[in-house]
């Protein structure tokens, strides 16, 4: 459980080469979904990862570069000599039909990116109940030119000969399109028909029936008297990785809880009753409201204000795990996509990830061996668990929070004369859209402080007084977004009670941007 190691995981299942596709995660979630586990692995160690798994089949990736590029990314072919079903999408394929006798060029009409329509000829095993013209989505440079003997044709798009090809005989299919996406039709039946059918891999995937593994895992690692140490922020990660480890060592987990004074209304409260009243969980809470706030004082510029919040946290951090002198572990709630995006930020050929910004990212100084039960699970999966578990809806449902809490809704420098409206706004907003069940369409729902003043009556007298933003959007997985509208009565009572009860604002307003060009959080 150390981020050297690849995570430990049940054998069976799908391996995943990732050629550095952008979709890579998408693909392996669509298989989880099918009840199948599956496991991501970088070209260079594909063939270890294979032997160590023993997969039932293996999907290779798509990718952006070109086959014949002298050090385009490439694994040992002799995984197409260990005797299960091979699917290979876009530059999966290209590498494949290269290494079985086929040609790969690159495409002279140019690059096909987009909708095609596809011409399916041959709809038996992988292309079984597929729509006779569908639309699939294309993104390549290259293309198959020639077919390896024992390759036939099964489907075919314009300016695309070989859009579905197979040899049925050794069970290798491949894809110049990306059937994880969305925008493909029949996607998902695609690739059901080759896990479930094709490979007819085990349906036995289900992160709620993990709790045993991992607590037996967390044991293990640990040993008889290890202690452990770890910060919980409130959000879903952390907190089932406590209850995981708690359960596993009870009291030998030492947990942290750090008030950063850029909390939401209750959180804090939320937070210490149910850790240390209902779990009976050792907590530490830790007020650090005023060093926070006084290191973000006269600082206006969003990034520095990351900044400062993500170190300061960092500093409390570093000196309570040090009070915990026995403690040689530390507790992280690191889910796969972080396991995913560090070994591709280190080498790996997924190369267009961002490095994820969690303030919880620790000091490597600490020298303590890092306990992170969650980190061969998606998000979903880490809720099914929590669920399993018995965490409150609330919790393991909860919409996402970041890790610079308020400070990031808080525009230019951070003050409590702001934070006191601003919280007292977010409350409303979240008791209205949660009362009345909106919160199931919504990925976030928050208010923001915007400090522009213009004019109000209340009373007899005019104010002049900011601005309350609120911001209502959807998403499945943040990248994108899309505004909301809330039912017209709803938004009414929110204006009203944030114009009424809450002091400081003489305005509200409703942030009507998708995301891109706009952002979800306003800093
Ligand atoms: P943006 O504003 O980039 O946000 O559209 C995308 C998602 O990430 C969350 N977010 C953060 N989470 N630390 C975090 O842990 C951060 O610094 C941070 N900034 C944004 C945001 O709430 C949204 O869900």
């Amino acid at each position: 459980m150390s981020h050297q190691q690849e995570p430990e995981g049940p054998s069976g299942g799908v391996l995943i080469v990732d050629f550095g596709a952008q979709y890579c995660q998408l693909i392996a979630r669509r298989v989880r979904e099918l009840g199948v586990y599956s496991r991501i692995t970088v070209p260079e160690r594909a063939l270890f990862t294979f032997q160590h798994m023993r997969p039932t089949a293996v999907i290779l990736s798509g990718g952006p570069r070109s086959v014949y590029e002298h050090d385009a990314p490439a694994l040992d072919p002799a995984i197409l000599r260990q005797g299960v079903p091979v699917l290979g999408i876009c530059y999966g394929l290209q590498w494949m039909s290269q290494n079985t006798g086929g040609e790969v060029t690159p495409a002279k009409e140019g690059a096909e990116y987009g909708r095609t329509e596809l011409r399916v000829d041959d709809a038996a095993d992988l292309l079984a109940g597929c729509r006779q013209d569908g639309i699939v989505w294309m993104s390549h440079g290259d293309k198959v030119a020639k077919l390896g003997p024992g390759f036939e044709v099964l489907a075919r798009s314009e300016p695309c000969p070989f859009a579905v090809v197979a040899d049925r005989q050794r069970r290798f299919f491949g894809l110049q399109f990306h059937p994880e996406v969305a925008h493909t039709e029949d996607g998902a039946v695609m690739l059901r028909n080759f896990v479930l059918g094709v490979a007819k891999c085990r349906t036995d995937w289900n992160p709620g029936n993990l709790i045993d593994v991992k607590v037996e895992a967390v044991r293990k690692l640990v040993g008889d008297t290890g202690e452990v140490v770890m910060g919980l922020s409130g959000g879903v990660d952390s907190s089932v990785a406590a209850v995981l480890i708690h359960r596993a060592i009870g009291k030998r987990l030492h947990c942290v809880f750090v008030d950063n004074g850029l909390l939401r209304a209750g959180e804090r409260e939320g937070v210490e009753e149910l850790f240390r009243d209902h779990y009976r969980m050792d907590l530490t809470v830790v007020d650090a409201s005023d060093r926070f706030l006084g290191e973000l004082q006269g600082v206006s510029d969003p990034e520095a204000k990351r900044k400062i919040v993500g170190k300061v946290f960092v500093d409390v951090f570093r000196e309570q795990a040090k009070r915990s002198v026995h403690a040689k572990f530390l507790g992280q709630g690191t889910l796969y996509p972080d396991v995913i995006e560090s070994v591709a930020a280190h080498g790996g050929a997924t190369s267009t990830i961002k490095s994820h910004h969690n303030v919880g990212g620790l000091p490597k100084d600490l020298d303590m061996t890092l306990v992170e039960p969650l980190r061969d699970l998606f998000k979903d999966e880490v809720r099914a668990l929590g669920r399993e578990l018995g965490l409150p809806s609330s919790l393991v449902d909860r919409q996402p929070f970041p890790g610079p809490g308020l400070a990031v809704r808080c525009l230019g420098e951070v003050t409590t004369a702001k934070l006191a409206p601003l919280r007292g706004a977010d409350r409303i907003v979240r008791e209205e859209v949660e009362k009345n069940g909106l919160h199931k369409g919504l990925w976030q729902y928050f208010a923001v402080y915007v400090p522009q003043k213009s004019v109000g009556v209340k009373g007899d007298a005019r104010v002049y007084e900011d601005v309350c933003m609120l911001r209502l959007v959807s998403s499945q997985d943040a990248m994108t977004a899309d505004w909301e509208l809330l039912p017209a009565p709803v938004l009414k009572r929110i204006s009203n009670r944030i114009l009424n009860e809450v002091k400081g604002f003489s305005r509200v307003c409703l942030d009507i941007s998708s995301k891109p060009p706009a952002t979800i959080e306003w800093e």
